[in-house]
């Protein structure tokens, strides 16, 4: 049975942190591949225990590249800047009836966010965990 070499995608260095969310991107790729493999492998069978096992896993790799991805915004911060205007930015597209927003219309949404200190506090929330929230309640 074929294996892959282990060492085929060594490095010969330890990389930078910018050369690590290059590769930290192929591997979301990778987990955006599997979870639609899966999915499509679900459409494909009527065989319920395959479709839940496939399922399960399919949710595994939805969580794996959330993980990839908040790696890679804590590498990357220009990738975290377009991160954090993408909600204001994808906002001001859907409110438009005919989807045509001047792309400066976009920017100025991203900016006005920004500027507003809404995205500090989306970045605040995203970290926070229930024992953080609740000792803030009882400060
Ligand atoms: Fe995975």
């Amino acid at each position: 049975m074929p294996q892959t070499d282990p060492f085929t995608y060594n490095t010969p260095k330890k990389m930078t942190d910018a050369e690590l969310a290059r590769a930290l991107r192929l591997d979301a790729a990778a987990e955006i591949d599997a979870m639609n493999l899966y999915e499509a492998h679900i459409d494909a069978t009527d065989n319920e225990d395959a479709k839940k096992v496939l399922a399960f896993i399919a949710k595994d790799e939805k969580e794996h590249y959330a993980l990839f991805v908040e790696l890679i915004r804590r590498l990357d911060p220009d990738q975290a800047e377009e991160m954090a205007a993408a909600g204001p930015k994808l906002d001001t597209i859907l409110s438009s009836s005919s989807g045509k927003v001047p792309e400066e219309a976009v920017e100025a949404a991203a900016e006005s966010d920004s500027a507003a200190g809404n995205v500090e506090e989306r970045d605040l929330l995203r970290r926070s965990t229930v024992g953080s929230l609740l000792g803030q309640l009882q400060d």
